[in-house]
């Protein structure tokens, strides 16, 4: 996820561009820059760090222009450099090119215009845009990136400017969002509304396979495959610019919770195929140490660690190998048992994290292969460890981390199939287990409509002092995230216990009302679990209950919330969605500040 942002008009463009950056920069911080279209020639200043850095270089030079281009970077292939920083020129400088998402088949073109004699800066996937479209020019800008675009594979929204035709932007929308602002004399494009807020309140939205051309006097929209003009639906913002960086959201955790579908995809895309095939290349470097791997080590933090705790279930139940989990803290000063023979995977979404991090560097010294699931690109967790897979969920700014563990769920689920399929163990399941993650994007999206009940909920327990999350097997990993997302914003102690574990004392505490949120997704155990919240219910327990059986009636329940039934696998990336959605809503009731809850930081980089 990065920042897009781009102008022709009338006004000066340079400082547009970077008002626009600045506004956009929660979207990706990595990195900034700007291609103006300065007298026929395309002038691009670009630098590593935030956008401030840019903003002063941008001072000392004496850009003048009025159509241009801008990119706030969230680096997904490349460090964060000033090389790799948007936009890309081609060797001729006749085009500039910013591009968010990800071009899945840039290597083959990459190999190919190498092959053709084509010099590359940078290390990035997009710079491949800006040299096809040196090598395909037609004489026409449009048809050329039309024909560019329909080369490439993955998720891209990118925009294109040239001294071919100097006052025009062209841009294309494939899964990354795209928005056109609408003024007279003047049109803006931007990757959300926050950008456009301030020059228009009148836009429309790309929706993919779809191109834009802007001009100072005209936006015109064509359909990619065909060429052919559209007509796009005219919209009106009614947001203020606060509001509109958090897509309209209140706060950002409620905005990240939203866009888990978007994210799904991300973490998957390229990785998971419809027959079950699983690729991670970035594994191929210890591939041998993995087959031969005698045990696995999931180790991180807070709710990174209960993701471990999910993939401990599904490697285990999958592989028949030893999986040990345990939060970093300990880990690093309990003198694990942990050699060469072991794998240990480290869980973290800042990549900063210090006692995860010193947890990857005691594997260091006793020479054991160390994998990295990581959201920061270059965060120094992901540059110490021997292969990183990336979440891809773009920055999360909300304290309370809800889409990367939605992603750390789905890479560990890919990570577990992959070790099977390199392993030759044989999993009976696997059409099953992949068709539900690739329809998970449309369930989530279903079931993040249906927060009216869970609105209801946090009204039931927004007083009360203490809240219990209980489960079996993986519903017991997912209620030690729903209790930690509740305390950590709401406030409200709440406590997660394996429901067998009840009788042997938390069951005392037990009151007439006392909230109990009971995951049953479990099949294997939904007699035993349905015993054990009779059991608290005989004490006056007020159960909120979480399943997946569609029969369920709130006979057992006080409050009932009905998740579909997918892979037991795959289920926790639903379950947790209405306790994230709980702990949101409780949280506002009880007028805290979901996105800054009190004593704690997004990326805690002390011990
Ligand atoms: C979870 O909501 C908290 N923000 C916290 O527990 C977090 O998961 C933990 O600090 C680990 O952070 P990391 O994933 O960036 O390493
Ligand atoms: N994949 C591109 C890069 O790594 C774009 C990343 C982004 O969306 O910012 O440069």
């Amino acid at each position: 996820m990065c920042g897009i942002v781009g102008y022709t008009g009338k006004k000066q463009v340079d400082q547009i561009l970077l008002d626009g950056l600045k506004t956009l920069e929660y979207r990706g911080y990595d990195s900034a820059g700007i291609a103006v279209l300065d007298n026929n020639k395309i002038k691009i200043i670009k630098k590593e760090g935030r956008v401030d850095r840019l903003i002063e270089e941008t001072k000392i030079s004496d850009t003048t222009g009025t159509c241009g281009i801008a990119h706030t970077r969230w680096a997904t292939h490349g460090k964060p450099s000033d090389e790799n920083s948007h936009p890309h020129f081609n060797h001729s400088k006749n085009f500039a090119v910013i591009h968010n998402g990800i071009i899945e088949n840039y290597q083959s073109i990459k190999a190919s215009l190498i092959d053709d004699g084509y010099i590359f800066s940078s290390e990035t996937d997009s710079e491949v845009v800006a040299h096809l479209l040196e090598r395909d020019f037609d004489g026409d800008l449009f048809n050329t990136v039309r024909n560019v675009a329909m080369q490439l594979e993955g998720a891209y929204a990118i925009a294109v400017v040239s001294t071919h035709e100097p006052d025009k932007i062209i841009a294309v929308r494939q899964e990354t969002p795209m928005i056109i602002g609408v003024s007279q004399g003047e049109n803006i494009l931007a990757s959300d509304l926050s950008a456009i807020v301030n020059h228009t309140n009148t836009f429309y939205r790309l929706d993919n396979g779809e191109m834009a051309v802007l001009t100072p006097s005209d936006t015109t929209a064509y359909n990619l495959d065909t060429g052919k003009r559209i007509v796009k639906e005219m919209l009106t913002i009614d947001w203020d610019i606060s509001q509109a960086k958090r897509g309209g959201y209140d706060h950002f955790m409620r905005k990240e919770i939203a866009e888990q579908h978007e994210v799904i995809e991300n973490a998957l895309r390229g990785r998971l195929f419809d027959d079950g095939q699983v690729r991670l290349t970035e594994l191929e470097n210890i591939k041998d140490k993995l087959i031969n791997a005698r045990r696995i080590h999931l180790i991180a933090c807070g709710t990174s660690y209960h993701a471990g705790l999910v993939g401990k279930y599904i490697i285990e139940d999958l592989l028949r190998i030893s999986v040990e989990t345990d939060v970093a803290s300990e880990y690093r000063y309990r003198n694990p048992i942990l050699t060469e023979e072991d794998v240990l995977v480290v869980i973290s979404q800042s990549g900063e994290t210090a006692d995860t991090l010193a947890a990857l560097r005691l594997a260091k010294e006793r020479n054991a292969p160390v994998i990295g699931i990581v959201n920061s690109v270059n965060s120094s967790i992901a540059v110490e460890c021997d292969s990183v897979i990336y979440l891809n969920a773009g920055p999360e700014i909300g304290v309370a981390s809800t889409k990367a563990y939605i992603s750390q769920l789905l890479v560990l689920n890919i990570l577990a199939l992959y070790l099977a399929s390199i392993r030759d163990v044989k999993v009976e399941d696997i059409t099953e287990i992949a068709k539900d993650l690739l329809s998970l994007n449309s369930l989530a999206k279903k079931l993040l409509s249906e927060d009216v009940v869970i609105k209801e909920i946090a009204e039931h327990i927004k007083d009360h002092n203490s809240c219990f999350f209980i489960g079996r097997l993986i519903d017991s990993a997912v209620a030690l995230e729903g209790a930690l997302k509740l305390k950590e914003i709401s406030y409200i102690h709440a406590e997660a216990k394996e429901a067998g574990e009840l009788k042997h004392g938390t069951l005392a505490l037990v009151e007439k009302g006392t909230p109990i949120v009971s995951l049953m997704t479990e099949v294997s155990v939904s007699d035993k679990m349905y015993s054990n919240i009779m059991e608290v219910k005989a004490r006056g327990g007020h159960i909120i209950l979480l399943t997946n059986d569609q029969e369920a009636t709130s006979e057992l329940a006080d409050d009932l919330i009905v998740i579909p039934k997918i892979h037991r696998y795959v289920t926790p990336v639903l379950s947790v969605i209405p306790l994230q959605l709980l702990s949101y809503y409780t949280a506002i009731i009880r007028g805290n500040d979901p996105d800054k809850p009190r004593n704690l930081a997004k990326s805690v980089t002390v011990e």
